[in-house]
């Protein structure tokens, strides 16, 4: 299991003239709909990454994670700010689904812009990710690591940015299982697969009007608190991504049967661009450690959290 980390002692020294912090996300259900303008169900979670930074002369980022220039860049230039020197400390893993780039450049934003509209900064931190990768990503991640609720998820309809909280049950566990199969984004037909929606493919329409009206029935089943039935619709959008989006992988499919199988799992499937990357399982919250100990791979156990620009109340 990957434990948290927390920032040293010497994260924030006196020359830091700003810091910021935002969590990862995981999303429910509602997966490779948010860039053609459908509901999706992302939540917050407790991992975090912190940066501080002041301005400098030059672009510069020190972290354990390399590639982070390329964002730091990217958001300073769509916030409207000089060059700046970043220091980052993130208990997000990279590359493996549940969106360190997000968390990055909104705890940027919110060290850079603590005042900044939710809604504002997660566009913000959407093109600067478009800018950074060339990946033409849609608006969920940032805007779960923005505006995520602890306790809850958001159901986000991505053409209007209209959200309600959703509580979330914490006796559910998030379990999100590393594949293993790391990839950048930019290295996957992630654009290749909008464009196909976005002409009308019927099989990537397919997968696309189904899974958006999972995302409202799995909503129904979170109120009646059904949690078998979450499960049910978890595996349905598995399939539907396995064989009609196209975006899982052999690896990836023997792992969601394995947890499928595993006592105290509601169900699971892979989670957020796919092409490898991380699994989403639900677990009854008194079964994690063996649910963990039986996939035999690296699990963080999550719980929802608060984002970066939910002020206190
Ligand atoms: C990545 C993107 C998101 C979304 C998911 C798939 O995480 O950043 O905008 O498209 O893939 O649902």
């Amino acid at each position: 299991m990957h434990g948290p980390k927390t920032p040293p002692r010497s994260f924030v020294t006196s020359r830091s003239e700003w810091r910021g912090k935002a969590p990862g996300r995981v999303n429910l259900i509602g997966e490779h709909v948010d860039y053609l303008g459908g509901v999706v169900l992302p939540a917050a979670v407790d991992r975090f990454t912190d940066v501080a930074g002041r301005p400098s002369d030059d672009w510069s980022i020190e972290s354990d994670v390399p590639g982070g220039l390329a964002y730091v860049r990217a958001i300073g230039e769509e916030l409207d700010t000089g060059p700046q020197s970043v220091h980052v400390v993130s208990q997000v893993p990279p590359n493996a689904g549940i969106s360190s780039s997000a968390a990055l450049l909104v705890a940027l934003a919110s060290g850079i812009r603590p005042d900044m509209d939710g809604k504002q900064a997660a566009l913000a931190c959407q093109r600067a990710e478009q800018r950074a990768t060339g990946v033409q990503v849609g608006v969920m991640d940032q805007f779960a690591s923005s505006l995520g609720r602890r306790g809850c998820a958001l159901l986000l309809d991505c053409a209007t940015l209209e959200y309600q909280v959703v509580p979330f049950p914490d006796e559910v566990a998030i379990a999100v299982i590393d594949s293993g199969e790391h990839r950048s984004l930019a290295a996957t037909p992630y654009n290749q697969r909008r464009l196909e929606a976005e002409a009308g493919d019927p099989k990537r329409r397919r997968h696309v009007d189904s899974e958006i009206a999972r995302v409202h029935a799995f909503v129904a089943a979170l109120h009646d608190r059904d949690f078998d039935r979450m499960g049910e619709l978890l595996q349905e959008s598995h399939k539907s991504l396995r064989d009609d989006f196209e975006v899982s992988t052999p690896n990836v499919d023997a792992i969601v049967e394995l947890a499928w199988s595993l006592d105290g799992c509601y169900g699971a499937r892979i989670m957020g661009a796919g092409f490898g990357g991380s699994i989403l399982a639900l677990v009854e919250r008194a079964k994690t450690d063996a649910f963990a100990r039986w996939i035999g791979r690296p699990v963080l156990i999550c719980s929802t959290a608060d984002g970066a620009f939910v002020r206190a109340a």
